[in-house]
């Protein structure tokens, strides 16, 4: 079967490094793709979001199954575009359609679906611009921190925990009445703050039936031990010691199975991934908040602890046969590490010649921002390159992992040192 990957960082160099070792694979297409991707399989300059130039793909290359990366083609409906085309009828794909999507997009959506279907989260209630003397007035009674969030998709920014109620009134002030994140903030979500580690889940669902993927944990600010700025994701770990079978057990439960059950309900027909953000706390899982994708960098950890056929996976995903397939897992460590370009997540360096990839022998090379000129391999994103080490054991995982980051030079590089190091010294 021919496939297409929709997107172009680390996470879709993992789908196709995985996908591209697979017995079952014809000819594997990227769009738009990056350097690494293009050792897998073949790029194409199709945006994302361009769904004319995806359903011509998918006719000139006659392919089976697509399988999107990043949330913004869902929220803005791939699924239901392709699915409108009369000719491509037998097309796979793996993400949910726009409706299903708004487990993302929407954050008022997401938590009206959780109280609706008893999964438990924080308590919550939405505002807008009309009931902002309401929200003011629910602000007074929470207790602090207290957390706002944009309701839309808003870049991974739209989240702001206020540690005093006048941080709180200015945020939701802001938020409201001067479209601080656009129209993702034309509705705000207030929501009690929960404390406890946070872990992500990943599901792989047909509608009906569902496999679950290797947890993961996530660094997600910019600086050692938690500081400063919040990133797209620094690293990431699989498996998370916490997550024992006692725990994930919970996470079915109360989690996993009245998720899918309660999109079956809502007569969404989810097939995708679904990634869920857990807060752990004291022994119980509460959802911080749902995506309709796989992570990034999370994937870069993931999907290197994933023994079966993926490709399998994906399409038994696609066709609803889900229930015939199981998922072996590896029991082997993953420590992804992110090169990130200077500055970010502020404004950052471009065009920086990237060297080193050759010399990486004991890891695992996930390109990210990074794209082609003459014949070198330039950075052109502020997330640059993933670097994944797996072993038996967590500390070689993790010194593989940062011996990789170091092999690889480019101006203004930056990572953090301490992916793994909170994991080990709980007691692993
Ligand atoms: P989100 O964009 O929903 O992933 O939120 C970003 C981050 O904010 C999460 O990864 C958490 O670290 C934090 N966060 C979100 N909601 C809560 C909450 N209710 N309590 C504590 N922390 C939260
Ligand atoms: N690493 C977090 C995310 O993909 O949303």
């Amino acid at each position: 079967m021919n496939v297409l990957i929709l997107g172009a960082g680390g996470r879709e160099h993992a789908f196709s490094w995985k996908i591209s070792q697979s017995p079952i694979l014809g000819n594997l297409y990227i769009a738009p793709g990056n350097p690494g991707t293009a050792q897998c399989g073949t790029n194409l300059a199709i945006g994302v979001t361009d769904f004319e130039g995806i359903a011509t793909a998918i006719r000139t290359h006659d392919i089976g199954l697509v399988v999107v990366g990043p949330e913004e083609p869902l929220v803005k409906g791939v699924r239901d575009f392709i699915e409108s085309q009369a000719d491509l009828q037998h097309v796979g794909i793996v993400g949910p359609g726009a409706e299903g999507a708004q487990i993302e997009g929407s954050k008022d959506f997401s938590k009206n679906f959780m109280h609706k279907y008893g999964i438990p989260t924080a308590a919550s209630q939405t505002f807008t611009k009309d009931t902002i003397a309401d929200g003011l007035a629910y602000l007074q009674q929470q207790s602090l921190p207290i957390v706002l969030k944009a309701d839309g998709l808003a870049a991974g920014k739209g989240v702001i925990i206020a540690l005093t109620l006048e941080e709180a009134e200015t945020a939701l002030n802001e938020m409201l009445l001067d479209a601080k994140f656009g129209d993702a903030s034309s509705k705000v979500v207030i929501e009690q703050f929960l404390r406890g580690i946070e872990l992500s889940v990943f599901v792989l669902t047909d509608g009906e039936n569902y496999v679950v993927l290797p947890e993961a944990k996530d660094y997600k600010r910019i600086g050692e031990n938690d500081e400063g700025l919040n990133t797209g994701g620094m690293g990431a770990v699989s498996p998370v010691p916490f997550a024992n079978e006692k725990f994930m057990e919970l996470v079915k439960q109360k989690v996993i199975e009245p998720t899918v059950k309660g999109l079956k309900a809502e007569n969404i027909d989810y097939k995708g991934f679904i990634f869920i953000g857990l807060m752990n706390h004291e022994g119980e899982p509460y959802v911080i908040e749902y995506n309709a994708r796989m992570g990034d960098p999370e994937t870069e950890v993931v999907l290197p602890r994933i023994e079966s056929d993926f490709l399998s996976l994906l399409i038994a995903a696609s066709n609803g046969t889900l229930s015939e397939q199981t998922i072996s897992i590896l029991d082997q460590y993953a420590v992804t590490t992110m090169l990130v370009a200077g500055g970010y997540p502020e404004e950052y360096r471009k065009g920086d010649v990237l060297t080193g990839v050759e010399k990486v022998e004991d890891a695992i090379v996930f390109h990210a921002g990074t794209t082609s000129k003459d014949g070198d391999i330039i950075t052109s994103g502020g997330r640059v390159m993933a670097l994944t080490g797996t072993s038996n054991t967590l500390e070689r995982a993790i010194q593989k992992s940062q011996k990789a980051a170091q092999t690889i030079q480019f101006e203004g590089k930056n990572f953090r040192r301490d992916i793994g190091l909170d994991v080990l010294r709980y007691g692993m």
